[in-house]
């Protein structure tokens, strides 16, 4: 085998792992969760291995037995979630990115990737094209994992010279399998509302904007990342984004097509965190270093959006791995 990914059928897990699959040969890509994948998605049926990335013995055991290239690490429990059971994702996030840093050193892994995300920054940092470099004090326990494995990938490329990647990623959108229990998840829900012909209660109010990305884009933007010479690499973590969105937008769109859509505006404790992240983000070094260029802007999201999730409802319509569905 000569990948590994954890966190496997999580949102970004379910399609980068398909990707990967694609590229390398499914034999050559081993997809390790702490769950099995949900009925519906494209990992259902797919080999997996059981793996809680909080047990270092357990993946110590798997590095021992497979020897690695490179490992997507993307295990791990976000914002909403995070709030709900801090002491949850301090654990996953912190002692799971541990434990997968000392792994791949012990075992020589070739390349990692651990994704950051736009919860790094607080409201100490600029909220408007917020810079690569600036203040990062966030007030969530998953920002705060997030910057702490920031500063731990930095210095197992330092201390120890292992090439590890990450990329802060914004809001993502995509309709494979449901998303996580993140700040921006209802940027995926509210289409799912809106082909189902339901009312959709959203839980940030309707000028909240924030940064968002279309999963094709973040699958491109990870090929790009890993794939370029380390040398080109100013830095190892970089901001990056598709466009910025409030979820009036997103209604004004869906309504081109669905001109009845009905949504209602329900502000609940995610609102706190997503007024303590970026509007938008600048991603000019992403761009400089390793040609970051986006292909999806909102118009093209929500088209391609309700396109396929209108696809996915008909042939299935108790599909379980959309949310809400
Ligand atoms: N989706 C987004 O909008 C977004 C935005 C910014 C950053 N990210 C980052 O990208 C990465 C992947 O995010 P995602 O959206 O796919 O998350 P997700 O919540 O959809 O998936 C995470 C996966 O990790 C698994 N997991 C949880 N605890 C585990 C454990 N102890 N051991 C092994 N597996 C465990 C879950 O079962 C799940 O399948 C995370 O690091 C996340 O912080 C995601």
């Amino acid at each position: 085998m000569r990948v590994l990914v954890t966190g496997a059928f999580g949102q970004i897990g379910t399609e980068l792992t398909e990707h990967l699959r694609a590229m390398h040969g499914s034999d050559q890509v081993m997809a390790a969760d702490i769950r099995p994948p949900r009925a519906g998605s494209p990992a259902a049926g797919q080999p997996w291995v059981h793996l809680d990335v909080t047990d270092a013995r357990a993946l110590e055991s798997l590095l021992t037995e497979h020897r690695f290239e490179t490992i997507y690490h993307l295990a791990a429990i976000l914002s909403g979630k995070g709030e709900e059971n801090p002491q949850a994702a301090y654990h996953v996030n912190m002692t799971g990115t541990m434990n997968v840093l000392e792994a791949a050193r012990k075992h020589g892994v070739g390349r990692l990737f651990l994704p950051s995300s736009i919860a790094v920054f607080g409201q100490d940092s600029p909220r408007d094209m917020t810079p690569n470099e600036t203040v990062l004090r966030p007030g969530s326990m998953y920002g705060i994992t997030k910057v702490a494995g920031e500063l731990l990938l930095e210095y197992y490329v330092q201390r120890y010279g292992l090439d590890v990647r990450s990329l802060r990623f914004p809001g993502i959108i995509s309709y494979k399998t449901e998303p996580g229990g993140g700040t921006t998840d209802y940027a995926v829900d509210i289409f799912v509302h809106a082909v189902q012909g339901r009312r959709y209660r959203c839980f940030l109010t309707e000028g909240t904007r924030l940064p968002f990305m279309y999963m094709k884009d973040v699958i491109r933007a990870v090929d790009a990342l890993m794939d370029a010479p380390a040398e080109l690499l100013t830095r190892r973590c970089y901001n990056i984004s598709g466009f910025s969105a409030d979820p009036g937008d997103f209604i004004r769109e869906i309504r081109r097509v669905y001109g009845d859509f009905a949504v209602s505006f329900k502000p609940d404790f995610r609102q706190d965190i997503a007024d303590s992240w970026p509007r938008s983000v600048d991603d000019s070094p992403a761009r400089q270093d390793w040609g970051w260029h986006p292909e999806y802007d909102l118009s093209r999201v929500s088209q391609d959006m309700l396109k396929h999730v209108s696809q996915i409802l008909q042939q299935a319509p108790g599909l379980g791995c959309l949310p809400g569905a």
